[in-house]
């Protein structure tokens, strides 16, 4: 049966990243939640995906930082989330962003209900803890993408705190995939946490071909628009678990199941979940 990851949480329906979106990927009996883990300034880890800010925070406005060259008073210029402390991100509202931006727009489209939708307002940077934590306790599951921003403090520090972190929660490691386009890192902890599955991310950039290299890793996630079913079946013939990022229309959805695809991450996971009980 094709696992149904909820990319960023149920990212169509609660901002991104948070732990609402994780929850409400739980609720919706998605199978795992992904979620994007980087450093803050002062070295703990957060689940945020983009390096910038200003996407998906009332950071422009808390932090007094113009936005494409408007000429107001700051006093802070960097937008980049590694030059803030946890506490100084702790601030920032993203459920109120959502609920303005309506990315999806799910809440136009009156796919969110009260009281779930007042209840985004003021929704958090969670940290990478908090996030595990949450899984732990839902009984959940989670795949932590290890995000290189090339601006990391150490060659492996980022792989090595999530995992210390992961550890200190106690979570059954079972319930934890991690995975990421640096493969060093990948094969960084492999080597030392052998129960973690890891999942070589490939295709970072949509007009690259893919580049599987030696095809040394178990598990591939790779771009769902660079690989056609051919692409899936061949992966699979070599063995390899493969899940496809990121799938939001339901003939796509068919066809990479239909290919053999072990798992799915899409934005979509209310749609998707109903319809892969209802193929398989
Ligand atoms: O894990 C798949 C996907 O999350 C990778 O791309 O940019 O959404 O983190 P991105
Ligand atoms: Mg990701």
């Amino acid at each position: 049966m094709v696992e149904i990851i909820a990319h960023r949480g149920a990212r169509s329906i609660a901002p991104e990243n948070t732990l609402a979106a994780a929850r409400r990927a739980w609720e919706l009996g998605a199978d795992r939640w992904e979620t994007d883990v980087s450093f803050t300034r002062d070295g703990h880890l957060v689940l945020f995906h983009d390096d910038t800010l200003s996407r998906c925070t009332d950071a422009p406005a808390r932090f007094g930082y113009p936005v494409s060259g408007e000429p107001v008073a700051f006093v802070r210029q960097e937008d980049s989330l590694i030059h803030y402390t946890l506490a100084e991100l702790s601030t920032l509202d993203l459920g109120s962003v959502f609920l303005s931006t309506d990315p999806f727009s799910t809440i136009a489209r009156g796919e969110i209900k009260e009281p779930a939708l007042s209840a985004f307002k003021g929704e958090k940077i969670p940290t990478l803890e908090q996030g595990v934590v949450l899984t732990r306790d839902l009984g959940f599951q989670i795949n932590i993408e290890l995000k290189d921003h090339g601006n990391e403090p150490g060659p492996f520090s980022l792989a090595a705190q999530t995992l210390f972190i992961i550890k200190r929660t106690g979570i059954s490691l079972e319930r934890i995939t991690i995975s990421s386009f640096n493969h060093g890192w990948l094969n960084w902890l492999g080597t030392r946490a052998p129960e973690i599955e890891i999942q070589a991310l490939v295709g970072d950039d949509d007009e690259i071909p893919l580049d599987f290299k030696d095809f040394s890793f178990k598990t591939y996630n790779v771009n769902a628009k660079l690989i056609s079913e051919k692409g899936v079946g061949e992966l699979k013939a070599r063995g390899k678990k493969v899940n496809l990022f990121t799938v939001n229309d339901p003939h796509d959805f068919s066809r990479f199941v239909t290919a053999g695809a072990d798992g799915i991450i899409t934005d979509f996971p209310q749609q998707f979940v109903i319809k892969n009980k209802a193929i398989t």
